[in-house]
């Protein structure tokens, strides 16, 4: 049995994690953090053979040490749902290669990631759809074209109303609302991305879709979070209730620290000022 004193020194265990229905919660890595580096090896220690032989595929150590990070933060986080040694958790997949937890089986636990220069993204909830999505700023161009081949018309008229200094930003909000969704619905980018649309204000995500892609707005909610400066990220998960999940927010570097994250300000679905407050 793994415990927090064999990875950390530290005496206690991981301290149980509980989810209400209607409540999500986000975990938030900054891959850039210095404590990071003293804790690899304990990383390596937590993962899989399969997964040590996914990481030893890439070819730049960058990559290596995310794919590591994200490996230790999805396990000692989801460990502590269902109580258990973040080692004994397996994963498998469903067609299109969105990860689930395989073992243990029946636990009723979603989650998602995502990973971009910078930042890893774990967001978890109870027997809903959910997917997240993170993309850093500034990193690349955003070509016309790429525009174009990613947003409705709609969407290019918003964007293009804006000052091109903001253009970019304005472009990956929908861009990671986009994969957001497709993520929560599991079929990754294998829908074209212009038949979703989002209408974004201040305090309000709006979602429309259109042919081939027919859903419908009602079951779906939308999150716009700001991590910080550096990266723009949102949130989908399927509507159970009339009222939106409760999000809690958490800045965490696994096995050694976890905190509140309290830079985070959501954007809703619903268009109501009232909703747009720090995550506690
Ligand atoms: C899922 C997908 C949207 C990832 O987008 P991305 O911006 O490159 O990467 P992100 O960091 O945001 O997300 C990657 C994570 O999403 C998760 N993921 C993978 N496939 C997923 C799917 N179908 N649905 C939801 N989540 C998925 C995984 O956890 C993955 O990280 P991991 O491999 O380290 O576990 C993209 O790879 C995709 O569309 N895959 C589906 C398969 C597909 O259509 N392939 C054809 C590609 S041309």
């Amino acid at each position: 049995m793994l415990d927090g004193a064999s990875i950390t020194g530290r005496q206690d265990p991981p301290s149980p994690l509980a989810l209400r229905d209607n409540e999500a919660h986000l975990f938030f890595t900054f891959t850039d953090d210095a404590a990071i580096d003293g804790l690899v090896p304990a990383y390596e220690r937590l993962i899989s053979d399969d997964e040590r032989e996914r990481m030893n595929r890439f070819r730049f150590a960058k990559d290596r040490r995310s794919f590591l990070v994200t490996r230790a933060l999805a396990r000692c986080v989801l460990a502590r749902y269902v109580s258990c040694d973040p080692r004994d958790l397996a994963f498998g997949k469903n067609e299109h290669g969105r990860p689930e937890l395989a073992y243990p089986a029946s636990t009723r636990i979603a989650f998602n990631i995502t990973h971009t220069s910078g930042l890893i993204i774990l967001a978890v909830a109870r027997q809903i759809e959910i997917g997240v999505d993170a993309e850093a700023v500034g990193e690349r161009e955003v070509a016309a074209g790429i525009i174009g081949q990613v947003c409705s018309e709609e969407e290019i008229r918003a964007i293009a109303a804006r000052p091109v200094e903001l253009r970019e930003r304005l472009f990956l909000e929908r861009w990671t609302l986009k994969e957001a969704y497709f993520k929560a619905r599991g079929t990754g980018l294998s829908q074209p991305m212009r038949c979703c649309s989002f209408d974004l204000d201040d305090d309000a995500v709006g979602v429309s879709f259109h042919p081939p892609l027919l859903d419908d707005p009602a079951r779906w909610e939308f999150r716009m979070v700001v991590p910080g400066e550096r990266h723009v990220a949102a949130l989908c998960m399927s509507r159970t209730a009339a009222s939106l999940h409760t999000l809690r927010c958490s800045r965490v570097v696994p096995l050694r620290s976890e905190l509140a994250f309290a830079g985070v300000v959501p954007r809703m679905s619903a268009a109501r000022a009232s909703c747009v407050r720090a995550c506690p």
